[in-house]
């Protein structure tokens, strides 16, 4: 009896989870953990096109480990009782220093998809980014969000239909555009060419087989509409219900032959904010810089397009040096970790933009994953800034970290 009180008071049941994926849910430790979960809970093909990269997938990879040959340089013994993780953009604050960046597709991975992003950033006060390639259109996004909108826009061969959407985010609210140009061609997406990836996914007896070893993601599936690039699934120039491959839909709309004469058009036309997303060398920041745009996304798409690209963080420094000031940077690519954030900001960032943490939250939990990859970054950014010293994001200094040889 003596040694069951005794274990007693040292034991804690917890509350059994019958469900081995909610089990391994909640107990994720950290953004890994949800990619873990995503890839057992979705079919491989959709997973494979949320994670992979362009050919050998080197710069996905060196996009993240980029960050590991950047040490910080804590300071001890300051008063770290209160963190601010808030910042500005574009005037507006924002209550961490990170935007969520576009993703095509993102109801491949729940039904909800773009929504629940938009969602989770509207309740934590960050901004959210559409994409032109979303299943979820720019009016159903903005009808459930109260929050600030940025739109990712390719040049349409089309320059109508691409004043229709700007029409449109107008109307819907949005308040800054991001001209993704690092997509002149789809790069190769080796896992989805081996996996016959299209939009919507197509079925075959594979995908059935598939489809029934991840029966939560396939009932999802089934039981909601058909998936559509929705921004543009009404108009006749846009993709409907015929399944396509991403290759062959951006080959097909998007004008390969634009030059910067393309982004002063788009800027005469939007009149607001425009953010050039795909900067991946200082000498095309320094133009971007002399154009007058609002800012840049040093980018190389998450490693999706030219495998070889430079990852964002080893290029904010080199830019900051040249541009800080003159607009906004924004690292995007490869960020895991909170502690990746406050490397970038102290290299001179103005801020970061997540994707793939996100996706990988939305495929292994919808938006209760969304929101707890976000939270995820949150809380370690916040304990990194306090065992690094500083309070605010203004106190992030380029002191707070050494780049490895
Ligand atoms: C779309 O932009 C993609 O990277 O798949």
């Amino acid at each position: 009896m003596g040694i069951f009180r005794n274990l007693q008071s040292v034991v804690r049941f917890r509350k059994p989870q019958f469900s081995r994926t909610r089990r391994r849910f909640e107990r994720a430790a950290n953004i890994d953990d949800l990619r873990a979960i995503a890839k057992r809970r979705l079919p491989g093909g959709i997973f494979d096109y949320i994670d992979g990269g362009a050919e050998d997938e080197w710069s996905a990879r060196n996009n993240v480990a980029a960050y590991s040959r950047i040490e910080l340089r804590p300071r001890i013994l300051r008063d770290v009782s209160a963190i601010d993780t808030s910042t500005t953009l574009l005037g507006q604050k924002t209550s961490l220093p990170f935007i969520l960046a576009p993703t095509g597709f993102s109801r491949i991975a729940q039904s909800q998809g773009e929504l629940a992003v938009a969602r989770v950033a509207d309740k934590l006060g960050l901004v959210y980014c559409h994409s032109t390639l979303a299943t979820r259109s720019i009016e159903e996004v903005s009808a459930v969000s109260n929050g600030q909108q940025w739109f990712q826009v390719y040049m349409w061969r089309d320059r109508a239909m691409l004043r229709d959407i700007l029409q449109r985010l107008r109307d819907s609210g949005y308040t800054a555009l991001a001209l993704t140009v690092d997509t002149a061609v789809l790069g190769r997406r080796e896992r989805d060419v081996r996996r016959g990836f299209t939009l919507p996914p197509k079925i075959g007896l594979d995908t059935i087989v598939d489809g029934i070893l991840h029966p939560s993601w396939t009932w999802d599936f089934i039981r909601n509409e058909p998936i559509t690039f929705a921004n543009v699934a009404t108009d006749s120039r846009g993709a409907g219900g015929t399944a396509v491959s991403l290759s062959a839909y951006i080959n097909e709309q998007f004008d390969p032959s634009i030059t910067w004469d393309a982004v002063e058009w788009l800027q005469a036309e939007w009149n607001g904010p425009l953010f050039i997303k795909g900067i991946q060398c200082t000498e095309d920041a320094v133009i971007a810089s002399k154009i007058g745009v609002a800012g840049i996304m040093v980018s190389n798409h998450g490693g999706r397009q030219l495998d070889g690209s430079p990852a964002p963080i080893d290029l904010i420094e080199p830019i900051a040096q040249l541009v800080q000031g003159q607009l906004t940077i924004i690292c995007e690519g490869g960020i895991r970790r909170g502690s990746d954030i406050l490397k970038a900001i102290a290299l001179g960032a103005d801020i970061c933009a997540v994707g793939r943490a996100h996706f990988y939250g939305l495929g292994a939990a919808g938006e209760l994953g969304v929101m707890r990859a976000i939270e995820m970054l949150k809380d370690e950014l916040t304990r990194a800034m306090a065992l690094s010293g500083v309070r605010k994001i203004s106190e992030i200094t380029r002191d707070l970290v050494k780049i490895r040889q």
